[in-house]
């Protein structure tokens, strides 16, 4: 049999593409014969997986077609729109006063906790900046009112939030679509196995679709482009969007919308003939739905009863575009103010990304430079309220006056005896000195509290090379304080991975 493998994949995973190689080698074993190498899409390529998918299709067709002498290139798809919507969008022709428009609230759901379906319209009781007025970074401190909620959760779990988009965005789009915002709908799938988005209320007012539901300000893929293609009536601007949408246009469509982040509504804008006539029912078909933000919870419950709290770096960022880039959740959580009015934010919990030892006695060593260190807070005050005294906690920032976060917190308990504080300032001498520097400082401490007394250790944070960075620490420190050879050392950190000894949190 002729075979060729497509994988669809993501090289920051240690196993990228792990199931088409396996698929390739075993269908070889069985006897197949590869029409070609199996093609690793990469989901982490600046093109994205068609910069492996389009050359690799095009020499597929050439072995598959070529035999037959049938001609390549040709253009099969007819003008208009190829397919039909997943959606149809029937408009009501009297406006309901007052929809459904809230998400539904939590807490009376007899089915048990909130969820993705039913989250939690959780009140923000603060919003405060912990970075210093000269730090580059906003940073804010969180809390939520959780009671009655029915959540709850232990140090290492995480809340996730549904962000919504900023006001001026959605009216924006609202415009340049061509959309009345107070028009209520009903949404039908076309086919049985189409699903309406979660909680989406029945009926729904533009509004409350495009502010809660669409991701209009992510940066839209090249499907983006075909399916505006197909739809747009305008000659010029389709013939650009066929080419943003075709395997030739790819760099092109890179240096346009990826590289400087453009969002989909900027597109949009940049097309206004294509914009204005987007049939409603296609919405849901070309721009993709908002996806809830994890966070790290920085709270314990047996410190803050009924609280939740979250640290919150801002993203922000200034690409080629006069715009800066915001982050969609963190700017919109920043930019509510529980000081102005009462504030709800949807949220709901999920279980461990770490899990911390229920066996007493047993010794942590946490290191959490920057935010990295929020799962650490509220993993020290559980602790502490269980009379675990054995925390070790390496905390790096730039400066201790700009970015030291609960600085006093970490003072009281180093004071009472509850925590070992070992901190890395960045940016206070010439030199740069970093958390691992400070690790490995430690280095007979670390090996001690591993080899000797069983600690687990946890890493979490968001430098792109501070996980790498640390782990290679650990490993010399194996080494030179362990008296292990190399590959000993290595072993004895898969080992402590595979026992989730040793456990980590990252994100980009
Ligand atoms: P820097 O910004 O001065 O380079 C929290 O973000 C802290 O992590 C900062 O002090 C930051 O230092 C530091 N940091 C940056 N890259 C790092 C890395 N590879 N390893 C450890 N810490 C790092």
């Amino acid at each position: 049999m002729d075979f060729a493998v497509l994988g669809l994949g993501d090289s920051s995973y240690t196993k990228f593409n792990f199931v088409a190689k396996k698929l390739h080698r075993r269908l070889l074993q069985l006897g197949g014969s590869a029409l070609l190498p199996v093609c690793l899409g990469d989901d982490q390529h600046e093109l994205g997986p068609d910069a492996a998918i389009d050359p690799w299709l095009q020499d597929l067709w050439e072995k598959v077609l070529g035999p037959h002498s049938v001609p390549l290139n040709l253009d099969l798809s007819p003008p208009g729109v190829p397919w039909p919507s997943r959606f149809t969008l029937q408009f009501l022709t009297d406006t309901p006063s007052s929809g459904p428009e809230e998400l539904c609230v939590a807490g009376t759901d007899p089915q048990g906790p909130p969820s993705e379906l039913q989250p939690f319209l959780a009140p923000m009781v603060s919003n405060q900046r912990v970075t210093g007025p000269s730090h580059f970074q906003d940073v804010r401190l969180i809390e939520f009112d959780i009671s009655g909620s029915g959540i709850s959760f232990s140090a290492g779990d995480v809340v996730l939030i549904q962000p919504e988009n900023t006001a001026s965005h959605v009216q924006q789009f609202c415009q340049a679509l061509g959309l009345d915002p107070e028009q209520h709908f009903t949404l039908q799938p076309r086919e049985p196995g189409v699903a309406c988005p979660a909680r989406l209320p029945q009926p729904c007012s533009m509004h409350c679709l495009v502010s809660q539901y669409l991701d209009i300000a992510s940066v839209p893929r090249r499907s983006f482009f075909e399916l505006l293609a197909c739809l747009s009536p305008h000659e010029l601007e389709r013939e650009k969007l066929r080419e943003f949408g075709s395997a030739r246009g790819q760099e092109e469509l890179c240096e346009y919308c990826t590289r400087p982040r453009r969002t989909a509504l900027e597109v949009l804008c940049d097309f206004p003939h294509t914009a204005a006539a987007v049939p409603p029912d296609y919405l849901l078909d070309l721009v993709p739905l908002i996806r809830p933000r994890a966070f790290s919870i920085a709270s314990s419950l047996r410190a803050h009863p009924s609280r939740l709290q979250i640290l919150v770096a801002v993203v922000q960022y200034q690409t080629r575009l006069r715009e800066p880039r915001r982050g969609l959740c963190s700017s919109w959580l920043a930019s509510l103010d529980p000081a102005q009015g009462p504030v709800r934010v949807p949220l709901w919990v999920r279980s461990g990304g770490l899990t911390f030892p229920k066996t007493p006695g047993v010794p942590v060593i946490m290191v959490g430079p920057g935010t990295g260190v929020a799962p650490f807070r509220a993993a020290i005050q559980e602790r502490v309220a269980q009379g675990e005294t054995e925390n070790v906690l390496f905390f790096g920032c730039r400066r201790q006056d700009q970015d030291f976060f609960w600085e006093a917190e970490w003072k009281q308990l180093q004071a009472r005896g509850c925590l070992t504080l070992v901190t890395a300032f960045s940016r206070e001498q010439e030199q740069k000195v970093y958390v691992q520097h400070r690790l490995r400082a430690f280095g007979p401490l670390v090996w001690e509290l591993l080899e000797g007394r069983g600690a687990h250790f946890y890493l979490a944070g968001n430098a792109k090379y501070m996980p790498a960075d640390v782990s290679n620490t650990l490993l010399s420190i194996f080494r030179e304080e362990g008296g292990l050879s190399g590959p000993d050392a290595a072993t004895y950190l898969a080992q402590l991975q595979r026992t989730l000894r040793f456990q980590t949190e990252t994100w980009a």
